[in-house]
């Protein structure tokens, strides 16, 4: 287990060409303050309110410039995952599905091949919002805005009930054929003799949200569930190879490696959650 409480942007020029077996990574989704920027305190403190940042429910900031900007982070780091995973390594990366589509195309255009991508089914909460409190405030009359208010009877801000997030499932071009490629290499090939719920392993996988004792341990925003990581690490690497987790969080895929025998290299910019991270894995 290698951790570095760091930027990875600093990091990962240092870690050697061809080096890395897998690459599993929950980057900041560019949401809200969850960008290259990312404040720990600040987002806290706002969230722990209501889960409200900016008038707005988390996630829910408009700004087209997110985009833009999550597409030219990701071809940053991802520059650099392409140059240290191994030939045919896989390469899996979390996303929000509204900002999916940038982060997929600057995986793509350094090099990478999108094979797939994983659903995780959980259970979300509602952020639509009324708008009868702007209907409230405005400067016409009563039975105007009674007209108005029954016309939007039921109506919201398009938000559906988010109940899934998305993995991106890419790989570095193989070295030959794909046995050739695990002669070689020893990547590029899934192990579906491990199953989840008894069946073969799909792109959709029902997990639930982690449970309260686990949230307790990490305290972190957007933390995964162990049980989604280890179905990854199950299936895209074998024991001993060497996963990286360059956006570590409180280091949920560092426990997922432990716990399977896998090596881990965690890279944490946050030294409060790098703390965390260094614990559970300590503690997993
Ligand atoms: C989406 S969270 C990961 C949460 C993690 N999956 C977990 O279960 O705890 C992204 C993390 O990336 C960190 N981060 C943001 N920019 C970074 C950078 N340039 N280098 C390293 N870490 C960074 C943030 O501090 C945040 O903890």
């Amino acid at each position: 287990m290698k951790l570095f409480c760091e930027d990875c942007l600093y990091r990962l020029p240092k870690i050697e060409n061809n080096s890395i077996d897998c690459v599993i990574t929950d980057p900041p989704y560019f949401i809200d303050g969850m960008g290259d920027n990312w404040d720990t305190k600040e987002l806290t403190k706002s969230v722990k309110k209501s889960g409200i940042i900016g008038s707005l429910p988390v996630g829910m900031k408009f700004d087209p410039q997110q985009g833009k900007k999550l597409y030219d982070f990701t071809l940053k780091y991802s520059k650099e995952i392409f140059r240290i995973l191994k030939p045919g390594g896989f390469f899996l990366v979390c996303n929000q599905p509204r900002l999916l589509h940038r982060s997929a195309c600057a995986i793509e255009d350094v090099g990478f091949e999108i094979r797939d991508v994983i659903t995780w089914i959980r259970n979300g909460q509602g952020k639509a919002f009324s708008q009868d409190h702007f209907v409230k405030r405005m400067k016409i009359s009563e039975e105007e805005k009674v007209e108005i208010l029954n016309s939007l009877s039921g109506r919201k801000t398009p938000q559906l009930r988010g109940c899934h997030e998305d993995i991106i499932l890419a790989q570095k071009p193989k070295d030959g054929t794909f046995v050739e490629n695990w002669m070689k290499w020893g990547v590029g090939l899934v192990d579906f003799s491990y199953k989840i719920d008894d069946l073969m392993a799909a792109n959709v996988m029902n997990v639930p949200k982690p449970s309260g004792k686990e949230r307790k341990e990490s305290d972190h925003l957007t933390m995964k569930p162990i049980k989604l990581m280890e179905h990854l690490v199950n299936l895209f690497t074998k024991e001993n190879d060497v996963v990286l987790d360059c956006f570590m969080g409180s280091g949920t895929t560092g426990v997922a490696c432990k716990n399977l025998n896998r090596n881990f290299i965690g890279i944490e910019l946050d030294e409060n959650y790098f703390n965390i991270a260094k614990e559970r894995i300590e503690n997993a």
